[in-house]
């Protein structure tokens, strides 16, 4: 990774609207261990990590300092808020980022099955063109809609990807993303449209299923069979 310091921010801020209930999605738990814990376990082996933020509704930030000590007692980590949108969470966390950083990882605190070698493909890929993201082929055709649901196009599904995270970039381009965003009032639903916005060259790495967000109630039910199962 050419000795480049890598930071990792992962954004823990959202309410869970879909899945429902009163704790947020990354303070549930999977057999004993909060789903927060389990995604930033993934992280500890990966090379040059030198700093980790987590943005977080005020509630939490006691308890996510303690999951950050002990998933990572020999880095720097910070808790910061986090804002209304995801974007918000994490120009709170960009803005705690020390000098010394190279490039910037964005994981969702919501997927713990991301395989570390995937991460570390994804932070290869980004260190050589600017910016990578994992993703998979799109298994279902894709739709563009109208308003009352009528359908406008159908894309060809050999060109259709499913973007997750991470998101990996250059520091000062995600930086220049985040400015230019905030700059234009812009919203994104993920880190690299922002990038893609002031021109930056993002490429697609593929990596697996497994590694999907946890968003509605069955996918706490799969999490918890596939963690069953060995696959943490
Ligand atoms: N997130 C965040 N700040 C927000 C919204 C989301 O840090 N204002 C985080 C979530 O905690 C999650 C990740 O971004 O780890 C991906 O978001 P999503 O899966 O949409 O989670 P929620 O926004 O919490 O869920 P929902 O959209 O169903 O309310
Ligand atoms: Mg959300």
């Amino acid at each position: 990774m050419d000795n480049q310091q890598l930071a990792l921010i992962v954004p823990a801020a959202g309410a869970g609207e879909r899945i429902g209930g009163e704790t947020p999605k990354p303070y549930l738990k999977i057999s004993g261990k909060t789903i927060l814990e389990l995604t930033l376990g993934r992280f500890k082996n990966v090379s040059g990590l030198g700093e980790v933020i987590v943005s977080t509704s005020a509630a939490y930030v006691e308890p996510t300092r303690d999951i950050l000590n002990q998933v990572f007692p020999e880095i720097r980590t910070v808790v910061v808020e986090g804002g209304k949108e995801r974007q918000d969470s994490i120009r709170n966390a960009l803005k705690m980022i020390s000098g010394k950083t190279g490039l910037i990882a964005v994981h969702d605190a919501v997927r713990p099955f991301v395989d570390p070698k995937d991460i570390e493909k994804c932070i290869e890929s980004a260190s050589r063109w600017g910016g990578a993201v994992l993703a998979v082929p799109a298994k279902d055709t894709i739709k563009i809609a109208g308003s009352s649901q009528e359908i406008l196009k159908t894309p060809d599904r050999n060109s259709m990807w499913h973007a997750q995270t991470p998101q990996v970039f250059w520091a000062a381009l995600l930086r220049e993303a985040y400015d230019h965003a905030e700059q234009y009032k812009l919203m994104g639903s993920d880190d690299s449209s922002l990038v893609e916005q002031i021109g930056g060259k993002v490429v697609l790495v593929e990596g697996s299923s497994k590694n999907f967000k946890i968003t509605f109630p069955l996918d706490l039910q799969i999490a918890g069979w596939l963690q069953k199962e060995g696959h943490l």
